[in-house]
């Protein structure tokens, strides 16, 4: 089964876009557990053609990191061209179009969900991309700019007709941004008005949620994103629930602990010992996070420098009573970090 979209609908459950998090190192570990379809953030158009080096190193993937999409977000359809080209020489084989990021940098010079107060431009986009490339391209977009502006069907029957390959919603609009709940009788209205399948994003948290939200929507798949910051194992669970299989218990604080060393390995691999600490502080807060006293233990992070130190460091850290995290051991004032 070479097919990506088919690959998509297969896996069921693909990892969604996130900017500063789906990074290599992050994909590696979503994979470990069970992810089968993966994008990576989105990519700056702008930063392909103007040779930004931070925006190649975006762009790259380990050979175990497959089926993988690539996300572009632009607004100009000859750069979208070139870039998208070359991305299909690089190897990517589903392009994807950001038409749902409501952040200011990104909406002000037209790109992102502002696509969709433009969907004739969209569709210009997409019907280049689809008559030049010979790869699958797909749009990720949101339901709307606002509540009195829900242009969703008209927007994906536009960008349907300019031959898409499938759609992605997530449904909230823009003025949401990420608050709220996503009104996936949205997703439902589209999957039904629809030929090419839908993706649904959107308050995928447990795997109870995708259940819930492909047997309410029919869609053909959906979008883990929030729903795997600290917690990878959504995707084994969900793979299980959706084979019908026993649900196994998720993992406990010491397990987590593990899981999280796991991730420091993987990243240590990629990121330069300067960048790791500070790159990882958020992945760190997602892995404790739902316990009470975060804030001392994210300080003592703080002063992680070097692997060793990190070992010290999580093995200080205990869950007290009520739920309590501490730091045990005198962690670092000990240690010679
Ligand atoms: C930190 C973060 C970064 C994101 N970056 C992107 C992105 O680069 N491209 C994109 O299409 N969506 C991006 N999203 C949106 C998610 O892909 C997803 O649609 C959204 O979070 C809704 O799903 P959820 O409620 O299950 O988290 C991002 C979301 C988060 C939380």
């Amino acid at each position: 089964m070479n097919d990506p979209i088919q690959q998509m609908i297969q896996a069921k459950t693909v990892l969604a876009p996130m900017a500063g998090v789906t990074d290599v190192p992050f994909r590696m570990l979503m994979r470990r557990f069970g992810c089968k379809f993966a994008f990576t953030e989105m990519i700056d158009v702008n930063g392909v053609i103007y040779n930004n080096r931070k925006t190649f190193r975006l762009m790259e993937r380990l050979p175990g990191d497959a089926p993988l999409g690539i996300q572009l977000v632009g607004r100009d359809e000859d750069k979208f061209s070139r870039v998208a080209a070359y991305c299909v020489e690089k190897g990517y084989r589903v392009i994807d179009i950001n038409a749902g990021c409501p952040a200011r940098k990104v909406v002000s010079p037209g790109k992102g969900v502002s696509l969709m107060r433009a969907p004739a431009v969209l569709s210009r986009i997409v019907r280049r991309l689809v008559r030049e490339l010979g790869v699958p391209v797909t749009v990720k977009m949101r339901s709307g700019w606002n509540e009195e502006e829900k242009n969703y069907m008209e927007v994906a029957e536009a960008v349907q007709d300019a031959g898409a390959s499938a759609v992605c919603v997530h449904a909230r609009t823009k003025e949401q941004m990420y608050k709220g709940r996503a009104d996936h009788r949205i997703t439902a209205e589209m999957k039904r008005n629809l030929r090419i399948p839908v993706f649904a994003s959107g308050n995928l948290m447990s795997p109870r949620d995708v259940k819930d939200v492909l047997d309410l929507t029919g869609c053909d798949g959906v979008f883990i994103a929030r729903g795997c910051l600290g917690r990878p194992w959504i995707f084994s669970q969900t793979n299980r629930m959706l084979r019908g299989m026993e649900p196994i218990d998720p993992p406990g604080f010491e397990d987590i602990k593990e899981i999280m060393l796991e991730h420091f390995q993987l990243a240590s691999e990629y990121f330069e010992s300067s960048r790791l600490f500070p790159r990882m502080y958020k992945h760190v807060a997602w892995y404790f996070k739902g316990h009470k006293n975060l804030d001392p233990v994210m300080r003592s992070y703080r002063q992680v420098d070097s692997l060793d130190g990190l070992r010290r460091f999580v093995e200080s850290v205990k869950v007290g009573e009520r739920n309590r995290l501490e730091v045990s051991g005198g962690f670092p004032a000990q240690g010679t970090i």
